[in-house]
């Protein structure tokens, strides 16, 4: 077996190559003037990991030029899998995009690993796929510091509450109104935050908006200093910038996606998982 890198998991994927002892294949990438995509894949070997978080059009054209490059049986990991959260047919009409992605990976592939996938209805329009909880290690991250985790609504909660046991910290979470992909308002509550330090801790941040609603209603309840901190760092449309401007001190994230923020890896918990599955000796 040997493992195929992309442009969207390269840091990940060496360390994930490296817990394993597995070899990387020369790959070639290359994009043309026009936008199109090509791909060559160098390999002997009969079974590949190929890790691709899908967090871009590219990377999902990109899959399927490496799926019809290999021969032989593929594994795919993908760290942060894209397109989850258009989970049903909000409006009347509408693709549910997850299905669809879905449907095109599984038809070439034996398994996929995903890391909190957004939700367990976008779980589900999946056979072949298990999912792995980073919570556990958002928790070790933060374990010994005095903090209390906040969640910015109630849907992430229950993860919350689980990065919060391991840190062993206070946690609570927010009422929040999606009003479009870009705005959302946080009602207020009562959380326990006053002279604290807090952590906001979502699955991901990706305009930054219901982070920055949820740190305004924060520091308004009297907290000192809020963090965030999350699984999935899409930090599209300069959210970054959005985030330290709105006071937010620190942001933290795991290497589902790659950024600067990347703090924790999720490296080791996507090599047990292959290891216990792939490499049973
Ligand atoms: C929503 O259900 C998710 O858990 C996140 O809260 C959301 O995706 C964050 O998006 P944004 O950063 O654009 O507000």
């Amino acid at each position: 077996m040997d493992l195929i890198l992309t442009p969207s998991s390269p840091m990940l994927g060496k360390r994930v190559a490296e817990i394993l002892g597995l070899k990387l294949a020369k790959t070639h990438f290359k994009k043309f003037p026009d936008g199109e995509l090509y791909v060559r894949v160098e390999s002997d070997e009969s079974n590949h990991l190929v890790i691709s978080s899908i967090n871009s059009n590219d990377d999902i054209i990109l899959i399927n030029l490496i799926f019809d490059a290999l021969k032989g049986d593929i594994f795919l990991i993908a760290p942060y899998m894209g397109y989850a959260r258009q989970d049903r047919e909000f409006l009347e009409g509408e693709a549910v995009s997850i299905r669809a992605v879905a449907k095109m990976l599984e038809e070439r592939v034996e398994g996929i690993l995903t890391v909190n996938i957004h939700s367990e209805r976008a779980k589900e329009k999946f056979r072949k796929l298990f999912d792995l909880d980073a919570m556990p290690l958002i928790g070790e991250h933060f374990r010994g510091r005095d903090v209390v985790m906040i969640s910015p609504d109630k849907g992430s909660a229950e993860r919350v509450k689980v990065a919060a046991s391991i840190a062993n910290a206070d946690w609570d979470w927010l009422e929040k109104k999606r009003i479009d992909a870009q705005t959302v308002e946080i009602f207020p509550k009562n959380v326990e935050v006053n002279g604290k330090t807090v952590l906001i801790v979502d699955d991901i941040i990706s305009t930054g908006g219901t982070v920055v609603e949820a740190a305004k209603k924060l520091y308004e309840l009297g907290a000192k200093r809020v963090e965030c901190a999350c699984v999935h760092a899409v930090l599209a449309d300069f959210a970054a910038v959005k985030l330290f401007s709105c006071g937010i001190e620190d942001i933290v994230a795991t290497d589902t996606i790659e950024r600067i923020f990347s703090k924790i890896s999720v490296a080791k918990i996507i090599a047990d998982h292959i290891r216990r599955v792939y490499q049973k000796a």
